[in-house]
């Protein structure tokens, strides 16, 4: 497994562990589900643990099915850094500004979405490259 694989699946456990501690904490203080932390918890869930365990699995495992290794390895290392950045960056904005329209959390959300789009691209011309000799 390269480095940026086992990154991002280091990254996506602790994202897990992060998230079900919030989860837990909104069923001992019900309050809580009134405020952000619903959304917090949820996308710290579907872009921390969910999105980079597949980031992790898919760069290790997706262009060997078409027997190639990944397009763009730099590329992935860049999206590494930006997806955390700005999922760290998102959480805590929002937390701040209480809100998703300010403009850090619009500048993070941006950031997030480059960075989805950077996997996307990597793994699509990791796929259809011509198979390797
Ligand atoms: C120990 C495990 C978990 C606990 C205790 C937990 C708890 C909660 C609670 C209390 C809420 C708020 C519900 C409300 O609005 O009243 C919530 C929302 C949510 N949870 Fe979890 N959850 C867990 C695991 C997960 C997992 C594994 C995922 C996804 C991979 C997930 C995704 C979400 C999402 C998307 C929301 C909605 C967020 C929103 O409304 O913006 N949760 N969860
Ligand atoms: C660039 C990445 C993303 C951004 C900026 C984003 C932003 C948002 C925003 C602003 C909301 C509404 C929150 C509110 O009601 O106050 C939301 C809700 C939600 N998002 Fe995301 N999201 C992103 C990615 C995702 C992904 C990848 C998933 C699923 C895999 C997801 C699942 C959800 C769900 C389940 C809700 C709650 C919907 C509901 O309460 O009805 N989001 N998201």
């Amino acid at each position: 497994m390269s480095p940026i694989s086992k990154n991002f699946v280091r990254a996506s456990l602790v994202y897990f562990c992060i998230a079900v501690i919030l989860g837990v904490s909104m069923f001992f203080h019900g309050p809580l589900r009134g405020s952000q932390l619903p959304y917090i918890h949820g996308h710290i869930m579907l872009l921390g643990w969910m999105s980079m365990m597949i980031y992790g699995v898919g760069y290790h495992i997706l262009p060997r099915f078409s027997g190639n290794p990944v397009a763009y390895p730099w590329l992935s290392v860049v999206q590494f850094y930006l997806a955390n950045v700005s999922l760290v960056g998102l959480m805590v904005s929002y937390v701040f500004i209480s809100s998703t329209t300010g403009i850090p959390t619009q500048f993070f959300a941006i950031l997030q979405a480059i960075s989805i789009f950077m996997f996307v691209v990597n793994i699509w011309c990791s796929i259809i490259a011509p198979k390797e000799a």
